[in-house]
């Protein structure tokens, strides 16, 4: 076991200016990373392909604005401060009439666009705020 860790200087993360630094949409920025996993920002407006992750589960927490994840058979909308998470393997997308600021919480290397490869919508992992 590590000993005990003095002196460490911790690094505070703002998500009004996390959101603030950058304004396209379906790109994920990593704001933070803890336990092998992944605290991203991302804009989100209009509707994102169908996909799956065989392996990981991903939470979407919406910061502002409104957004849906949308499942095959249920639809779950979601405003400022309510969450839904996606079990591994399970088909979904996510849309917005508006543009929303959501925090996704997946491990670290999750592709967005899960088994699909999209060449609009796949985002670059590891980008950071
Ligand atoms: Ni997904």
């Amino acid at each position: 076991m590590a000993p005990p860790l003095w002196g460490y200087a911790p690094v505070k993360v703002s998500l009004e200016a996390g959101f603030a630094s950058f304004a396209e949409h379906w790109r994920p920025k990593v704001a933070a990373e803890l336990n092998g996993q992944e605290l991203k920002l991302v804009k989100i407006q209009g509707t994102f392909p169908w996909h799956s992750h065989a392996d990981a589960e991903e939470m979407f927490l919406v910061h502002r604005g409104r957004m849906r994840v949308e499942f095959e058979t249920q639809v779950v909308e979601l405003g400022p401060g309510e969450l839904v998470v996606v079990p591994r393997g399970v088909v979904h997308r996510t849309a917005a009439d508006e543009e929303a600021e959501v925090l996704i919480f997946e491990p670290a290397e999750t592709r967005n666009t899960g088994d699909l490869e999209d060449p609009v919508f796949t985002a670059p992992n590891g980008v950071k705020i």
